[in-house]
């Protein structure tokens, strides 16, 4: 090797080390103080050993203002790249905070884009761990430029490609809009903030008094705003969360999720399923034990555990396949749909549809949720959303009435009439307009009162009512449940009839796209 070619690696080992040690060792060190990892660091946890190659290595900002032009590191603050999960292609951005906080830059942002193009170009998620100041201050519009770029990267890829977004630092401004448009936000307990505004400015504007955490912490979001779909204890905890989502979902919309080897008996009947609903309808029980017994290996990653509790969303597997799982939840609210639960089943269904990943529903709902908040909070247009969602949904849409199927939400929760595929109850199934209570006050109110033992009456009226309707015979003899089925041959027939549904296809009507109830 002549001393020319050997300076000039040398030159490129210095370059590269330099790259390497990011804002510096202090500010490294501060980093981990603070809990969390470097943006180097991460993505190491994050991909396959050895599988990272990193893209615009050298790039640096072009703003020669406020004295910036004496500081170019390389990278510019956002590590981007292309690397592995499990044997499968990801592209991966991660906001270095030890460079100028992270904050977005023109070039960093078209680091960025590029790669969203090239996730786009070769159909693999994007993932974006997010850890930064929000835009470069010194760089003014150029630098809300590179975010736009990215929110219309974003939408473009919506629905094509699986983005999924942690947060695990600040977040704040217009840089929000990003991780919202996503299909998952992964927040870190106590290290992580998103805000559109910030204490300060709520205390100049409002005179509220209010703590970065307690505005827009991980908890804030994933139990009181609905904008987090998980909480991480951890960036460890944070990484396996991604990659175990990554897991159930398929690289782009034109394919199928993996399906898994699936060591759980495919005909595994469980005869605790026949006892778990109790007689008296007004006892609660937990969906989620229904889920997690009739599920291979009772493994079910809920999505969004903290928010609107009455229904229960998250993925599984059914037989080896993914599956959606949506499940009203008796324990909360009686499983009544409100809002907020309207908002994150539909958000969830149509997260499963576009990633053609089939729906499992397990319906036992009183109806939507009464009350002068929740009407003029918009449940008429906010409840749409979930029957949109599911109208909508071409994925096999496979439903399991375990107990109650009343009012608008027996229509709602993918009945037979918005195309469920396979519609199944339990023998203990009430299909009705109502409950028997309400709905004999309501037909037999000028009796009652008249009658001279108003309570005897009533008690025998509400029994006539429940013969009557609080069965699944009605409907299935009109052909609204393909089946009855025993509780405890709940998996076998499920997994059964999702196979039977592997090759479904279902057109929508040509159109520019449809106009959801927003
Ligand atoms: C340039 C920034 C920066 C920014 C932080 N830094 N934010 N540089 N532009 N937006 C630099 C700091 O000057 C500092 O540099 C280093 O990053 C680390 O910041 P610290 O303040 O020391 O860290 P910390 O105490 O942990 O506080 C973190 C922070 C704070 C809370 C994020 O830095 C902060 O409030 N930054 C400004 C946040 C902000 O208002 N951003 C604009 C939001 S509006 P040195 O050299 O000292 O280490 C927005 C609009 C986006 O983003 C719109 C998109 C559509």
């Amino acid at each position: 090797m002549t001393d020319s070619v050997e300076s000039k690696l040398e030159g490129l080992r210095a370059r590269r080390a330099k790259v390497l040690e990011g804002g510096g060792e202090a500010r490294i060190a501060k980093i981990h103080e603070s809990g969390r990892l470097t943006a180097r660091e991460r993505i190491h946890l994050f991909l396959d050993e050895g599988t990272f190659m990193e893209t615009g290595v050298f790039v640096t900002h072009r703003c020669n203002e406020f004295g910036l032009e004496k500081s170019k590191p390389p990278g510019d603050g956002m590590v981007t790249g292309v690397g592995q999960v499990d044997g499968r292609q990801v592209c991966v951005f991660a906001q270095d905070f030890t460079i100028f906080g992270g904050s977005m830059s023109e070039s960093n942002a078209l680091k960025v884009c590029r790669l969203m193009d090239m996730a786009m170009e070769n159909g693999c998620p994007v993932i974006g761990l997010n850890d930064s100041g929000g835009a470069r201050i010194q760089e003014g519009v150029a630098s809300l430029a590179g975010y736009a770029e990215i929110f219309w990267r974003n939408t473009m890829a919506s629905g094509v490609i699986p983005q999924i977004s942690a947060i695990m630092g600040p977040c704040a401004g217009g840089a929000v809009y990003s991780p919202a448009i996503t299909d998952f936000t992964i927040m870190v307990d106590k290290t992580s903030y998103m805000f559109v505004t910030g204490p300060n400015v709520i205390k100049m504007v409002t005179n509220e008094d209010v703590t970065s955490e307690d505005l827009g912490g991980a908890m804030t979001h994933n139990e009181k705003s609905g904008v987090g779909h998980l909480v991480a204890s951890s960036d460890q905890e944070c990484m396996l969360f991604i990659k175990k989502l990554l897991s159930y979902l398929p690289q782009n919309n034109t394919e199928d999720a993996p399906d898994v080897t699936c060591t759980d008996p495919i005909d595994r009947r469980d005869p605790r399923l026949d006892n778990i609903v109790p007689d008296n309808p007004k006892q609660p029980y937990d969906i989620k034990d229904v889920i997690n017994m009739v599920v291979d290996d009772g493994e079910f990653m809920e999505i969004q555990p903290y928010y609107a509790r009455n229904i229960v969303v998250g993925f599984a597997r059914l037989g080896g396949q993914s599956v959606g799982i949506v499940g009203n939840q008796p324990k909360h609210r009686s499983g009544a749909l409100d809002i907020k639960a309207s908002l994150k089943a539909a958000r969830f269904v149509r997260t499963c549809d576009c990633f053609n990943v089939p729906l499992i529903t397990f319906e036992d709902v009183p109806g939507f949720l009464p009350g002068t908040d929740q009407e003029f909070g918009g449940l008429i247009k906010h409840g749409a959303k979930l029957l949109y969602a599911y109208c909508e949904a071409t994925v096999p849409k496979l439903t399991v009435i375990t107990r109650k199927a009343y009012g608008g939400a027996y229509d709602v929760m993918s009945s037979k009439h918005i195309r469920g595929d396979w519609n199944v109850a339990w023998p203990h199934a009430e299909l009705a307009v109502m409950g028997s209570e309400g709905a004999v006050n309501i037909l037999y109110r000028k009796e009652l009162a008249k009658a001279d033992d108003a309570e005897a009456k009533r008690a025998e009226l509400i029994s006539e009512y429940e013969t009557t309707f609080n069965n699944p015979y009605i409907a299935a003899g009109l052909g609204y449940l393909d089946d009855v089925i025993e509780p405890a041959n709940t998996r076998p027939m499920l997994i059964q009839a999702l196979r039977s549904l592997r090759n479904k296809r279902q057109e929508l009507p040509p159109k520019k796209h449809g106009n959801i109830p927003l």
